[in-house]
């Protein structure tokens, strides 16, 4: 083995204003993973993790729930720790952005950065809500597309046609904080001049910090002048004031990755280590930040260039990875597929998810997809039917013939050399994060364990008088094999290498501890470790994440429904709108609601239910059979009584009561409406 390393490992920080999803999982998860190898391999390793608890959303998100932002992050602080210790991750300390160890390091950082010459301010203009009093983030206005006319789009972009503008440059803007028309207004910022880092900026960038496909990334960025980076936000805001400024805050994205070494520090005053050792340029100290692929910028630039200015050393590596999606779409809530941390742990065992991420992370930014059917074939097929399988298969008889202690000699050790013979190139893959490589190979040879097994035949010999000896010496063999197999797999699957310590009375933690095969060693009886994965655990997955839907934050957040407004649209917005002819195919009452109608339409092929609110005013049996016109492509909504996934239209004037629109005869299920 090489010198022993001194390494510090981060997973990005989860805001605090959501629960944690599998999507968050897939990359600590993956995170957790190489820690646990490298502390395995006998290195001195730190996982420092906090929340990242600052901005504007989270403030407004508080206020929403009449709470102090405080009380809000500290509830999900609380929610996500029990989440992630519940996974098995083994972060040294999940800390928060909102604390005083960060703040003085986010101070710290500004200081060397204005004493770098880095940092300039200047007056600019702004979007600002008059009503709030507040100017406002791009994403919290809205207005017409400046190019296509489509009604209620983001500052940013224009999800109708696509295009990309300043905020300014939409029409009729709205604050979606208050409803009111923003007003330009003049404000002074501090800025972060990244072309002061270019040339520092690029030799990190080739230092083979960074994966290929993001360093061409950057390379391509290098193409242009680096724009300079605004690092101000006026009160009111969520966050740390900036030094000398009465109401100016620090953005959020500054401090955030500041919340690495921020919780570092605070490892380091508990275990008396000397932070400064490992913030020296030049220290031989690590520091690796695991990431998804939407904040490379964030890290490939804003934070090497603050490094840099504030003298401290830069990332040794900097690792994306690509999107979680879940039965080969970006995961939705209407189809339960927005699956959170505490669902699946509600299911399933932990371990189960981390092999299978495992199985198909590689080095890359390419997407993984949970496919649920996948998944539990897997599982079932790897871990249960030949890892577990090899030890359930031996242990009986070592207990039958040996007491539980195993043989002195090993019958083929031929066949353990070649497991650890792989040893070297299985922790390669893991240092490389090529944990689909490594787990392959590792099944490879539980496939020929099963073999061995098979081929002697244990349980026929044990039937013979006088073969005592030789099945105890193929079932040592198969205990031994399980073993090793299991040490790998131990940064995977942690607690069943847990309970496979016990059983085999012996440490897993080391990785190099295989070279020494376990003879004349006592183990215990065996229970199993893992069971199988059924199909009605990973369908109450579906149902459970279908009935979570967030209505409240959903709701809320829509503007519409917050002021009441109707704007006048525009004619892709209509066109936006799916209007299709629908046959009710199904009408029922809804039990505990005097209003609603279960509705179910036949779109000529696709099916849908929809609840309307017109009990009362039609008996649903005359409803059945007859044609009607629905909005297809409203995003579902979950409603006490079940998700409805469209409306249908009615007419209603002052007595309130509806009236159900309907098509000329002669239309047919699913025509569209245009
Ligand atoms: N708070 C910032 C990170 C600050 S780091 C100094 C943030 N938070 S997040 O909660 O939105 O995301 C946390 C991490 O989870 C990010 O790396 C993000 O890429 C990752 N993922 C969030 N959704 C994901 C998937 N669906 N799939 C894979 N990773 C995803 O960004
Ligand atoms: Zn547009």
């Amino acid at each position: 083995m090489n010198a022993k390393r001194r390494i510090l490992v981060t997973a990005a920080l989860p805001y605090a204003n959501g629960s944690i999803h599998l999507g968050h999982m897939l990359e600590y998860i993956q995170t957790d993973i190489w820690t646990r190898f490298q502390r395995a391999r006998g290195h001195e390793v730190w996982f420092a993790w906090a929340d990242d608890a600052h901005g504007t959303p989270i403030m407004l998100h508080a206020e929403k729930q009449g709470k102090k932002p405080e009380d809000l992050i500290g509830e999900m602080h609380a929610e996500h720790e029990r989440d992630f210790l519940d996974f098995g991750l083994s972060h040294d300390n999940f800390s928060s952005t909102h604390s005083q160890a960060n703040k003085t390091m986010v101070e710290r950082i500004w200081q060397g950065l204005k004493d770098s010459g880095a940092v300039h301010s200047r007056t600019i203009e702004r979007f600002f809500d008059p009503q709030r009093e507040m100017f406002l983030p791009d994403r919290f206005i809205r207005g017409q597309c400046p190019k296509c006319g489509a009604a209620d789009q983001y500052g940013d972009s224009c999800e109708v046609c696509g295009a990309t503008y300043e905020p300014t440059e939409l029409v009729e803007p709205r604050s979606m904080v208050s409803g009111a028309t923003p007003v330009m207004k003049k404000t002074d910022h501090w800025f972060v001049s990244l072309e002061t880092f270019r040339h520092s900026l690029a030799d990190w960038v080739r230092s083979g910090a960074l994966q290929e496909e993001v360093a061409n990334k950057l390379q391509e960025w290098f193409g242009e002048r680096l724009r300079d980076w605004d690092v101000t936000r006026d009160a009111p805001y969520f966050g740390f004031r900036i030094p000398g400024e009465s109401d100016k805050y620090f953005y959020v994205w500054l401090d955030a990755p500041v919340g690495y070494l921020g919780s570092f520090s605070e490892i380091c005053a508990r275990e008396g280590m000397d932070l400064e050792e490992w913030l020296a340029p030049g220290t031989d100290t690590e520091m690796h930040h695991f990431i998804g692929k939407d904040i490379i910028y964030f890290h490939c630039l804003f934070w090497p260039a603050m490094l840099e200015g504030a003298g401290i050393r830069r990332p040794t590596g900097v690792y994306a990875h690509g999107f979680l999606t879940v039965n080969g779409a970006k995961m939705s809530k209407s189809r339960g597929t927005f699956i959170k941390a505490r669902t699946w742990l509600d299911e399933l065992h932990p371990d189960y998810l981390r092999y299978y991420f495992a199985a198909k992370l590689g080095p890359g930014l390419a997407d993984i997809d949970l496919n649920l059917e996948d998944f539990r074939a897997r599982v079932n097929a790897d871990m249960v039917g030949k890892l577990i399988n090899i030890a359930s298969r031996s242990a009986g008889f070592i207990h039958k013939f040996g007491a539980g202690r195993l043989a002195d000699q090993l019958p083929d050790p031929a066949l353990y050399q070649r497991f650890t013979a792989a040893h070297e190139t299985i922790a390669a893959d893991f240092e490389q994060r090529n944990f689909q490589a490594a787990v392959r190979r590792i099944m490879a040879l539980a496939d020929e364990a099963n073999r061995y097994i098979d081929e002697h035949k244990p349980w026929l010999m044990a039937r013979e008088d006088g073969r005592a000896d030789e099945v105890l010496a193929v079932c040592t063999q198969g205990i031994n094999l399980f073993r090793v197999m299991m040490t790998w797999l131990a940064p995977v699957i942690p607690a069943t290498a847990r309970a496979a310590e016990s059983f085999l009375n012996v440490s897993l933690a080391d990785f190099d501890s295989i070279h020494q095969p376990l003879l004349g060693h006592r183990i215990e009886k065996f229970k199993p470790l893992l069971t199988r994965v059924e199909t009605d655990q990973v369908e109450r997955i579906l149902t459970a994440s279908r009935a979570n839907l967030e209505s409240e934050d959903d709701v809320s957040e829509d503007p519409e429904e917050q002021l009441g407004l109707a704007p006048e649209i525009a004619f892709p917005a209509f066109a936006a709108v799916d209007l299709r002819v629908a046959r009710i195919s199904a009408a029922e009452e809804v039990a505990g609601a005097d209003k609603l109608l279960r509705l179910e339409l036949d779109l000529g092929g696709p099916t849908r239910q929809v609840f309307a609110g017109i009990r009362g005013h039609y008996d649903p049996a005359d409803l059945v059979g007859r044609l009607t016109v629905m909005v297809a492509n409203l995003a579902p909504r979950k409603m006490r009584f079940g998700v409805s996934e469209g409306m249908v239209l009615a007419a209603s004037g002052e007595d309130d009561k509806p009236w159900l629109l309907s098509p000329d005869s002669g239309a047919k299920p699913g025509m569209k409406i245009n």
